[in-house]
């Protein structure tokens, strides 16, 4: 099954493809979207492992010249050491402009290796085959690439769109459960901003999607790269209803830099969604019980949906001050009207601009585990 995604503003269109196999498809795939003569692969260690040198061997007897290029696995590697590493590492490989990458991994690959993407000689065309859920549903769609830096997540990075992804769930297996279920977070976050009716089948099948059912996550998967590709088509850039794609993550991103990113990122993401409902609810721009019922659904599927005790309201504050969204004090943040439709803000724009001082009380009464378990 493959999925269309249009850029109207870059008219620059590629095609997502959900498929089962579609891996061991790769050489066609890959010469019938870019013409490259040489191919930078690049995984992490743990999917170089797993997948890669697989990946190199079917592209190799199919006559497709492909060099594996890894680094370590982890979010603490998506940095600017690593992206000068990679690309240095092309450059002594003597590839030229004709040459095109290949990312191979979860979302810290299709992030780091589509930024060596967009820099290396001022640009080469980028393929992304995400293999992790995350990746898969959010990551490998929209264009964003980046790296970390001290001061913040993905504060360096460019707009590359990819001429084509291509997303294999079968690779899903080998995937350990816990980072399977992160991904789910992100899975949830597109229902609530997008699709009620999906938000009800993905409650509906939550025992069905835990047992990764071939044929559940696969229309999983399809719906949430729907989802993904419709709103980022109408807003390549972030201009104006991409930024609903945020909710859940002022709060998320908090609790990710607070606990110096041990909180993995679905975690956080599966917290602040529910935390954010919370506070539109306060706001009086959510629709009662929404937190409530997204909490019910993202604990049922074995996502943390309260919020660590021993991260104070002050704290969460001072680090969602450091938010890219927050602007001039105020803090932002994309809320939903209800379950399956995001909010729009009184001045027209997707993100709401709530006073500390009622994010505080909010927070001081966030969610406790008991209460939604
Ligand atoms: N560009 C975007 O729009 C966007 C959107 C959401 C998230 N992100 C980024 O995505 C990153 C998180 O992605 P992630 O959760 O995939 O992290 P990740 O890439 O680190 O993958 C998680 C772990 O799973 C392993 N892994 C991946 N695929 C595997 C497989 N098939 N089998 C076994 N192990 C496998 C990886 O080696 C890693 O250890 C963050 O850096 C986040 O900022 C980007
Ligand atoms: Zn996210």
């Amino acid at each position: 099954v493959s999925v269309s995604v249009t850029l109207p503003a870059r008219s620059a269109a590629y095609e997502v493809l959900v498929e089962r196999g579609a891996l061991g498809r790769l050489p066609a795939l890959l010469r019938g979207a870019v013409a490259a003569h040489r191919w930078a692969v690049i995984a992490d260690s743990n999917v170089a492992a797993l997948h890669g040198n697989a990946a190199i061997t079917t592209l190799r007897a199919a006559g497709v010249d492909a060099t594996l290029l890894t680094f370590p696995a982890g979010e603490s590697a998506k940095t600017r050491d690593t992206w000068g590493a990679l690309s240095d590492a092309m450059l002594g490989a003597g590839m030229g402009r004709d040459c095109a990458v290949l990312a191979l991994g979860g979302g810290v690959t299709t992030d780091l290796a589509a930024f060596v993407a967009a820099t290396y000689l001022r640009g080469v065309p980028v393929v992304l085959a995400p293999t992790s859920l995350l990746a898969m549903v959010d990551a490998a769609i929209g264009g964003k690439t980046g790296v970390d830096v001290p001061a913040g997540k993905n504060l360096v990075g460019a707009f590359h769109q990819p001429r084509l992804v291509v997303a294999d769930p079968a690779v899903l297996d080998t995937l350990p459960v816990g980072v399977f279920v992160e991904g789910l977070a992100e899975a949830v976050k597109h229902a609530a901003v997008a699709d009620g009716a999906h938000f009800e089948w993905i409650a509906a099948e939550a025992r069905t999607i835990g047992q990764r059912r071939p044929r559940t996550v696969d229309a999983l998967i399809r719906r949430s790269v729907e989802i993904k590709a419709a709103i980022v088509s109408g807003d390549p850039l972030e201009n104006g209803r991409r930024a609903v794609l945020n909710f859940g993550h002022t709060i998320a991103h908090a609790l990710e830099r607070l606990s110096g990113y041990a909180v993995p990122h679905g975690h956080a993401v599966s917290i602040g969604c529910v935390v954010e409902a919370a506070l539109g609810e306060a706001a009086g721009v959510t629709a009662a019980g929404t937190a409530a019922r997204i909490a019910g659904v993202s604990a049922a599927l074995g996502l943390p949906v309260a919020l660590p005790p021993d991260f104070t309201a002050d704290a969460l504050l001072g680090a969602a001050a450091g938010d890219k969204k927050s602007r001039a004090g105020t803090l932002r943040f994309a809320l939903l009207q209800r379950i399956g439709s995001a909010a729009r803000a009184a001045d027209g724009g997707w993100t709401h601009a709530l006073e500390p001082a009622a994010v505080a009380a909010a927070l001081h009464q966030a969610p406790h585990p008991a209460e939604y378990s």
